[in-house]
């Protein structure tokens, strides 16, 4: 308990004078009502375990609302730009690059001191019709390089991480486990490879990651994404690939139950017996489909989001934990297709009140009894 007090006694030095001013703007803004004060900042319980919290971050969060910014602010110590530093929408015609979003998002995070997460290099369906068919065309890697080249270094003084391949596997595909994407079809299962030499050319002091979902329960197909992905992490090694880690992203789903504890503790095991560092990079929870009171799917969500954190903070290597999102308010899975237009898998609710998943957070980077 002395660290958690210690922590507040920072948190309300350092954050409240920050959060009060947007406070005043963002309350006729959004009409919020009082809520419980906050606790410790995620950014500092995480910090105080030598890991980094962060969020994903939108256009619409940075241009739309103050109480956004303001909660980005004193919870994250890192934001992910969920859509801006894409390829569709750095380069959605060829031969121009609009930089104007992602600029925006980079210098939010440059004028507070924060890191961001370079999301994402190459990803099936991130990549701009044009280069699709180029690829196609020609099957010429320069395209590719060029667009590394372009991005990489723009952003190298506040990115120290880039996921460079995303969503590299799927089952069903391939005997080896790969996703049949347009890279794969141009240039065969050593994009990947490439992919990370490219990389590592254009950012030299960057990590390089390999982004994964579908990593958290017990399924046949799930175990065999786990299985197919140590096989491509164990094949990239043997092959010298510059690649640093693993970002998992972590989107739990209350309909496959709760999470496997000894799938994901036996996956994150085998990724650091092979030297690799390893990021929680998307975390959040589809729970709408359970039905329920408000405060039952919130606590089925806390339980889950705990029983999850608890396994991986077992592991010193797991540097950071972004959750795809702060609020509800603007989760991507209540507007996916199928998505739930009342979904509360973030950490807090559409009002900015914190929920029984951000306290989870919280507890458990401060180690703090678990109850389920
Ligand atoms: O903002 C524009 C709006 O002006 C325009 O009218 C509208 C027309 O479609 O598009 C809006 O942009 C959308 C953008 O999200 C901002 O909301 C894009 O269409 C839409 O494709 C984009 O979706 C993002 C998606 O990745 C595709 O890039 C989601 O926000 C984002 O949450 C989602 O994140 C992915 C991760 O990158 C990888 N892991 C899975 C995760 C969820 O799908």
């Amino acid at each position: 308990m002395r660290r958690r007090r210690f922590l507040q006694g920072i948190a309300a030095a350092t954050f409240q004078p920050a959060l009060s001013a947007c406070m005043r703007s963002a309350r006729e803004e959004e009409q919020v009502e009082d809520e419980e004060p906050e606790g410790i900042a995620l950014q500092l319980a995480a910090g105080s375990i030598n890991r980094m919290y962060g969020s994903a971050f939108s256009e619409k969060m940075l241009n739309a609302s103050s109480r956004a910014r303001a909660m980005t602010l004193t919870q994250c110590a890192s934001i992910t730009p969920e859509w801006s530093l894409k390829w569709d929408r750095l380069a959605p015609s060829a031969n121009s690059t609009d930089f104007t979003a992602a600029d925006a998002i980079a210098n939010f995070a440059r004028t507070h001191g924060k890191r961001m997460r370079g999301h994402t290099l190459l990803w099936h369906q991130g990549v701009p019709t044009w280069a699709g068919e180029q690829l196609q065309n020609t099957r010429e890697w320069d395209v590719v390089r060029s667009y590394f080249n372009a991005v990489m270094p723009r952003y190298g003084d506040i990115v120290d991480e880039w996921d460079v391949v995303n969503e590299a596997i799927e089952i069903g595909h391939r005997p080896d486990g790969l996703r049949h994407n347009q890279f794969m079809e141009a240039f065969g299962p050593e994009y990947i490879d490439w992919a990370f030499w490219t990389a590592r050319d254009a950012a030299p002091q960057a990590r390089l990651y390999l982004n994964e979902y579908g990593l958290e329960y017990f399924s046949a197909e799930e175990g065999a994404r786990r299985l197919n992905l140590l096989r491509l992490l164990e094949r990239l090694k043997i092959r010298g690939v510059p690649i640093d880690g693993v970002g998992l992203q972590a989107h739990l789903d209350l309909r496959k139950g709760k999470v496997y504890r000894e799938g994901i503790y036996g996956l994150l095991r085998d990724i650091t017996n092979m030297d690799l560092g390893i990021s929680v990079t998307e975390l959040d929870v589809r729970e709408a489909d359970s039905g329920g009171s408000l405060e039952a799917r919130d606590r089925a969500v806390a339980d889950e989001v705990r029983r999850y954190m608890d396994i991986v903070l077992q592991f010193p290597n797991v540097g950071s934990v972004t959750t795809w999102g702060l609020s509800d308010r603007y989760s991507w899975l209540r507007y996916k297709d199928g998505g739930r237009r009342d979904n509360r898998g973030l950490p807090y609710d559409d009002q900015w009140r914190r929920k029984p998943m951000r306290s989870a957070l919280e507890a458990a980077f401060l180690g703090q009894q678990s109850t389920t």
